[in-house]
């Protein structure tokens, strides 16, 4: 084999598994005089020391009747989609997909290209970029030369992302891999060539010919990247942004009155995004942290004497989530309430960390939060974007006081999973009362107790609390 750039080594570094399938692929390419290679992302994760789990074979000749051969030899059942010209198998934890090598055109209105039989250069030129048109020989003429025309071994080493064709053909074709460009270029911390990224300005408006799901999925791996604003940089200057998520794009801007300012939303929020990445991996509160200001632009105003203010923000924030869930199809499920409770809360601790924090305070915070409090600290320590050193020191240092109250008020009154130590069937019971306004009245006023520390959370203190409480509203037990 061929050295690799990255490391030196003059054999890939295939596991066991992948040698062995990298074997019976060529002796059974060798058998049946066909010519094969393994193409496209595993070659490209291979010199990137990634791992990968797809094998991608293309076949000079039938891709379906191959499969069926090096199933047989693995004993493995393969899965054929005539209709594609393709077949699967799956090997331990690999899954090797076989295709005849192809020749696409496309047509204006479709993602859906005419596909003809071709040479492996014509496969290679109908991928999407030069990184991923790398192919293994598994010939035994020159088993594991690489086949590299179009020099993606070259980008591989300058982190470009480059398309085998003109840019513009490459992108027209496929709108999804302007999507796909900008995701590799975040996961991979590329750049995408100058042309390329001109070509995304001039095609942005055929992204509309691909389903949103399909967006989605690639703007999800920009987010679970390490630094998903390398993509979001990208998605903004080349227009693509204003086209799938609109809301964010609004962001983006200052204003100036009477000399005074207001800091860019859209760039905040991406240090608040890149910040929250580095101690979360999960999709829904880096999310949280992509839409926590979603409705600064809606709430925006210059109030005379005070400067910019963003009132409410936080609250038309958590009631535009759903929306743009279901715009974005991303799940209306309990994913989508939890990012909604963090947009919602995520300015509380910052208050209570500017504020001497009383206890009540802290459990109402806790009350409101529940299993997500530690969630919406993250959330909150990654909004502290200030350059001023000693604006952060005090805010680090008083998020520190909010967490340990936090921890003692937790476990002093174990708020975190709060239920009711009197329910609505005690008091009914307690009072010959049917289910009404009385039954509610009561709740809220043990619960506000509680949370104003004027009882325990306990079940004793509620139902003296409750006995006294009934008698102001003239009610007596049965
Ligand atoms: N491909 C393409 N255009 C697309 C999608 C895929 O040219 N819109 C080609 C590329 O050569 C790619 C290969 O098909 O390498 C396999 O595609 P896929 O499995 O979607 O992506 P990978 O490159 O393997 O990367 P990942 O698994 O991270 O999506």
């Amino acid at each position: 084999m061929q050295t690799n750039p990255q490391t030196g080594d003059t054999n890939f570094p295939l596991n066991k598994m992948e040698a062995l399938i990298f074997n019976v692929l060529a002796e059974t390419a060798a058998k049946t005089a066909t010519e094969i290679y393994v193409i496209g992302g595993f070659v490209r994760d291979l010199y990137l020391d990634r791992p990968s789990k797809d094998i991608d074979v293309v076949v000079l000749g039938n891709g379906i009747s191959f499969a069926e051969k090096v199933g047989q030899k693995l004993k493995t059942n393969v899965a054929v989609f005539k209709n594609f010209g393709t077949a699967m198998l799956k090997h331990a934890d690999l899954e090797v997909e076989f295709v005849g090598a192809r020749k696409e055109s496309y047509r204006a209105n479709s993602r859906k290209p005419i596909v003809e039989d071709g040479t492996l250069e014509d496969d290679q030129l109908r991928r999407d970029f030069t990184i991923n048109a790398l192919a293994i020989s598994l010939n035994q003429t020159d088993f594991g030369a690489v086949v590299d025309p179009f020099n993606g071994l070259e980008d591989l080493q300058n982190k470009l992302i480059r398309t085998p064709l003109d840019p513009v053909i490459t992108f027209s074709d496929d709108p999804l891999r302007m999507m796909r460009a900008i995701r590799f270029a975040t996961q991979l911390d590329f750049q995408i060539e100058q042309t390329a990224v001109d070509a995304i300005k001039s095609q942005k408006e055929r992204i509309k010919i691909v389903s949103k799901e399909r967006i989605t999925d690639e703007l999800n791996k920009i987010i679970l990247a390490k630094k998903p604003s390398i993509g979001f940089n990208y998605l903004f200057d080349t227009g693509l942004l204003e086209l799938i998520f609109p809301q964010m794009a609004k962001l983006y801007g200052v204003d100036i009155i009477k000399g005074r300012a207001h800091k860019d939303n859209f760039y905040h929020t991406l240090e608040v995004l890149d910040n929250i990445c580095q101690t979360t991996d999960d999709l829904w509160l880096r999310w949280a942290a992509i839409l926590h200001d979603i409705a600064k632009p809606a709430t925006k105003r210059f109030e005379e004497g005070h400067g910019w203010t963003f009132h409410g923000h936080e609250d038309r924030g958590a009631r535009m989530v759903p929306q743009i869930f279901a715009q974005l199809k991303l799940p209306l499920n309990e994913k989508m309430k939890f990012v909604q409770k963090l947009v919602l809360l995520h300015l509380r601790p910052i208050v209570l960390a500017q504020d001497i924090v009383t206890d009540s305070a802290v459990r109402r915070l806790l009350f409101e939060a529940g299993e997500d409090i530690d969630s919406l600290m993250l959330l909150c320590n990654a909004d502290v974007t200030t350059k001023n050193e000693y604006k952060i020191k005090k805010y680090r240092n008083n998020f520190e006081l909010v967490k340990q109250k936090l921890k003692d008020v937790e476990e002093r009154d174990q708020l975190r999973n709060w239920q009711p130590p009197i329910s609505g069937n005690d008091i009914m019971e307690t009072f010959g009362l049917p289910a009404g306004k009385e039954v509610g009245v009561l709740k809220n006023a043990i619960r506000e107790a509680i949370l104003e520390g004027d009882i325990t959370n306990s079940y004793q203190e509620a139902f003296n609390f409750m006995l006294q409480k009934a008698k102001e509203l003239g009610l007596s037990p049965v």
